[in-house]
């Protein structure tokens, strides 16, 4: 029996809940909210899918009720408030941190075994929170920001080439800010085919910039975050852990040496598998990225700081 509570029943929270139960990855999905009805309508609205998509998982709902959580094996955390247009995913994190904070700690009574997947914005500094505050050994907390920012480079590599975005391949690394994550341009493939020699360097980096602006471009036609890819990436995440199909997914987790960094949740490339984070990928970067991603993990480093300034962290 298999077991993911979703915690935020808002756009990206049913998004992933949704997804998660049309591909079956777990047996049950729980989706816990804080606004009364809204979680068990959309449990009910999705368990009267069940028949239509001839799907076996069970959709429940529940008002801030922790107890229906119990003995989950993966916690996705999406609570906190989205950005509007013009925001950066910075600016949440005074409102965001106190209420991540309470929810991991009233998540892990009755889920002492949990995965923690962390989407909750600015996500590197609520993954570190989540860590720092539960004090869960490394591999049991990832934040879920490079499988969706690596999904959008692809979108905009196979959208610039012409091409099926899956026989693109393409990684961001770094923090899930528009200015700190790291598209890795030299290393995007199609087919095995190095995107640099298909595509001018003004093509490829115009790429690297949208990809950058992927959220907030979406933000702006929106009014609100996205959530169609931000659910895929995190049920994508889920899936890897639940069937221990050890994916290499770009996410952001604990370093401890790796890359240069250490006391620092970023996204790096990292086999996610039942144990959570079971392995980072730890390769050599070459100087304009290492510099880039020593830039990204300062920035990263400044806003942990308010962690502390806040008092949600000693
Ligand atoms: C985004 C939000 C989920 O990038 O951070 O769309």
């Amino acid at each position: 029996m298999s077991k993911v509570t979703v915690v935020g029943a808002g756009n990206v929270g049913a998004t992933c809940a949704n997804v998660m139960a049309i591909n079956e990855i777990a047996d049950e999905v729980v989706m816990l909210d804080v606004k009364q009805g809204v979680s068990e309508g959309k449990a009910m609205d999705m368990m009267q899918t069940v028949e239509l998509l001839d799907i076996d998982t069970k959709i429940v709902g529940c008002t801030n009720d922790y107890s229906k959580t119990a003995n989950s094996d993966v916690v996705v955390v999406t609570s906190g408030i989205p950005r509007k247009p013009g925001m950066s995913r910075e600016d949440l994190v005074g409102v965001n941190a106190g209420i991540v904070k309470s929810v991991c700690d009233q998540v892990l009574a009755y889920s002492p075994n949990a995965i923690f997947v962390i989407i909750s914005n600015p996500m590197d500094t609520m993954t570190y929170l989540t860590l720092k505050a539960t004090g869960l050994p490394k591999n049991r907390v990832i934040g879920m920001g490079g499988a969706l920012d690596s999904s959008r480079f692809r979108y905009y590599l196979a959208t610039a080439l012409g091409v099926n975005p899956r026989q693109v391949e393409g990684t961001v690394i770094g923090g899930h800010g528009d200015k700190t994550m790291i598209p890795l341009k030299r290393l995007a493939t199609v087919k095995g085919i190095p995107a640099s020699e298909l595509l001018n360097k003004e093509q490829l980096d115009k790429v690297v910039a949208d990809t950058m602006v992927g959220g907030a471009t979406l933000t702006g036609l929106l009014g609100t975050s996205a959530w169609y890819a931000p659910g895929a990436a995190v049920s994508y995440l889920v899936e890897s852990i639940i069937r221990n199909q050890k994916k290499v997914i770009p996410c952001c987790v604990y370093l401890d040496g790796e890359y240069g960094e250490k006391d620092i949740c970023i996204g790096v490339p990292a086999v996610i598998g039942k144990n959570g984070c079971e392995k980072i990928l730890d390769f050599k970067l070459n100087e304009e990225e290492q510099e880039a991603f020593k830039k990204s993990a300062s920035a990263v480093r400044t806003m942990n700081s308010v962690l502390n300034q806040l008092g949600v962290i000693a």
